[in-house]
């Protein structure tokens, strides 16, 4: 079975001095005017770069850091670059409340859009928000928890789950939600993480898995079967992590 392998980084991390970026993310970072969106950016690109670093094994210098890219397709699906060329890997990344996640797929393989991660956190979701993008199914589990803490878990690992799938089929929020149906066990196995699995309307179905850290949840779908992803080496996950939002006092990046 493939092996995934993931880590996550804050922003907190992220080196001030932008010389592990390359020249086309410095660019691309440049034109970006607010703060949230440039914060986030960096601290995904600073978790894509570790993992891959890490998976190919080289030392995570400043210098070997600005070779590795994660590049967007039109449709704003990734794909890695490194020295310029393609690279045999698949990596899918998120972000949210100052944290980033990164997965890498098999190294080897040069398809892309075979895995999909997704971060979110447990907050408040209103009753339309489950009625407009859930399916029926999903509904009605969502709803078997009590209002409130609970209810929102359930809510919150359905949204990321579908996120997770979506970016395994290349469309993101383009496309209805409610086009692919989460189920999942809360079991814990390998690690904490549990099972679940995605179906689309269009029969083509997703295996994949959840885990909650703390305020955090965390999603993998992938088109073939997968064991739980493996933390990388010397990296912490999200054991530690905790949401913030350092962008709120200052929305706009000085110049
Ligand atoms: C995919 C999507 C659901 C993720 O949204 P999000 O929850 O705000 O953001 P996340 O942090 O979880 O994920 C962002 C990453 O998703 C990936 N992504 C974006 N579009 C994707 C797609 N169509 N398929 C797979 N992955 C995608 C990218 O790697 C992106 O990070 P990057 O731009 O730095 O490379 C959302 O970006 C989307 O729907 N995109 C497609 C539609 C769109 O509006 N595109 C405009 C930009 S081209």
């Amino acid at each position: 079975m493939a092996v995934m392998q993931w880590l996550a980084h804050g922003e907190h991390e992220v080196p001030v001095d932008p010389d592990w970026l390359s020249r086309r993310e410095r660019e691309y970072a440049a034109g970006i005017r607010f703060r949230k969106r440039y914060d986030e950016f960096l601290t995904r690109r600073y978790a894509a770069k570790r993992a891959v670093a890490a998976v190919f094994d080289i030392a995570p210098t400043a210098e070997t850091m600005a070779t590795i890219e994660v590049r967007n397709r039109p449709s704003g699906a990734p794909f890695l670059v490194m020295d310029g060329q393609p690279a045999p890997a698949d990596v899918s990344i998120s972000d949210r409340a100052g944290w980033a996640v990164c997965l890498v797929g098999p190294v080897g393989s040069m398809r892309s859009g075979t895995l999909g991660i997704d971060l979110e956190i447990v907050e408040s979701r209103s009753e339309r928000f489950i009625d407009d993008f859930l399916t029926p199914a999903e509904v009605e589990r969502v709803r078997a928890h009590r209002v409130g803490e609970e209810r929102d878990a359930a809510a919150n690992l359905v949204w990321s789950a579908k996120e997770a799938a979506l970016k395994v089929r290349q469309v993101g929020l383009r496309h209805d939600t409610r086009t692919v149906e989460v189920e999942w066990s809360t079991d814990a196995g390998v690690d904490g993480w549990c099972r679940l699995r995605v179906s689309a309307t269009d029969g083509e179905r997703y295996r994949g898995w959840w885990r909650r850290d703390r305020q955090f949840v965390l999603t993998v779908a992938a088109v073939d079967d997968i064991e739980p992803p493996a933390l990388l080496g010397g990296n912490q996950g999200l054991q530690s992590a905790r949401p913030t939002h350092s962008w709120l006092g200052q929305p706009e990046r000085p110049r």
